[in-house]
């Protein structure tokens, strides 16, 4: 496995695959490398001959009350846990690689998918995260990238970015992986207490609860909300940010819920972390 540091390297490594007719799986992450960033890479390399992983923890898309420094790192950790799924390149710049001085360029993804949801407590994240994105997909240029469900307005921001641009990068959503007490993985989780930990599984069971109600018939999603609000309070140290029932294209509100309904929850614990989960509400077989 190569670790490249510099733009220009990377961009170089990628034209040599393309001459020898091999197409490159791309997974951006910020590291500190768990199941859900292993089974991302696994993907890739079923779908591409090689794999690149970034691997930056990206300044510009932290707001200024979110704390960038104590964004967990681990890179000999990470290096290891890639290397054991067969990556084939770890693309790890510096801040000052990517954004050197004079840098003022930014990429705005339209306010119908950004304005909500994460982008209402956290303006400008989804700038930033589109800013890297494009400039990672320029410098790697990958054939496909592959992202996690779990950030689901991460990826429908990054599917319309990417076909607005024309940026030519097949993109690939990967689901969701669950610890076994149905814990979303994060690497926000690390933050957690012992005790806190009971709290951040009121999300995934926010969302078993709402399957549960629509099953039983209902649709109307001021009242799902209403229950689940007052369920996830019902947690020790929980602050609600959002609990919405949105289309899965759009992401605009829904007022019933249908097959393309995702429940997207946000929530604080104890003050300090914030966790989101999201899933269809409608059970499968009438999707
Ligand atoms: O999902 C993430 O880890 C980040 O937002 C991404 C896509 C790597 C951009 O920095």
């Amino acid at each position: 496995m190569k670790i490249l540091r510099s733009p220009q390297e990377m961009t170089a490594w990628s034209k040599e695959q393309v001459v020898a007719g091999r197409a490159i799986g791309f997974v951006p992450t910020m590291g500190f490398f768990h199941e859900g960033h292993l089974a991302l890479m696994r993907r890739a390399g079923e779908l591409a001959d090689q794999v690149v992983v970034s691997l930056f923890v990206n300044p510009i898309q932290f707001g200024p009350k979110e704390d960038l420094t104590a964004y967990p790192r681990d890179f000999e950790q990470d290096q290891a846990l890639a290397e054991s799924v067969g990556v084939d390149v770890i693309f790890a710049p510096e801040p000052e690689d990517m954004y050197p001085a004079g840098f003022s360029s930014t990429v705005t993804v339209g306010e119908e998918l950004t304005r909500q949801l994460c982008g209402a407590s956290r303006p400008g994240h989804f700038v930033g995260v589109a800013t890297v994105v494009t400039k990672l997909f320029n410098i790697v240029r990958p054939d496909l990238a592959v992202f996690g469900e779990k950030d689901f307005q991460q990826l429908a921001v990054i599917r319309r970015m990417t076909e607005d641009l024309n940026l030519g990068v097949e993109i690939i959503g990967h689901p969701i992986i669950r610890e076994q007490d149905g814990l979303a993985m994060s690497s926000r989780n690390t933050y957690l207490r012992a005790e806190e930990r009971e709290a951040a599984l009121s999300l995934s069971r926010a969302l078993a609860r709402a399957r549960k109600m629509v099953a039983e018939g209902e649709l109307h999603t001021e009242r799902l909300r209403a229950v689940l609000e007052e369920f996830i309070l019902s947690f020790a140290g929980t602050v609600v940010d959002y609990i919405s029932f949105v289309d899965q294209f759009t992401l605009q509100p829904v007022a019933e819920v249908d097959k393309d309904t995702v429940l997207a929850l946000a929530v604080k614990i104890n003050g300090k972390v914030r966790l989101i989960d999201n899933g269809f509400v409608m059970p499968l077989h009438e999707r």
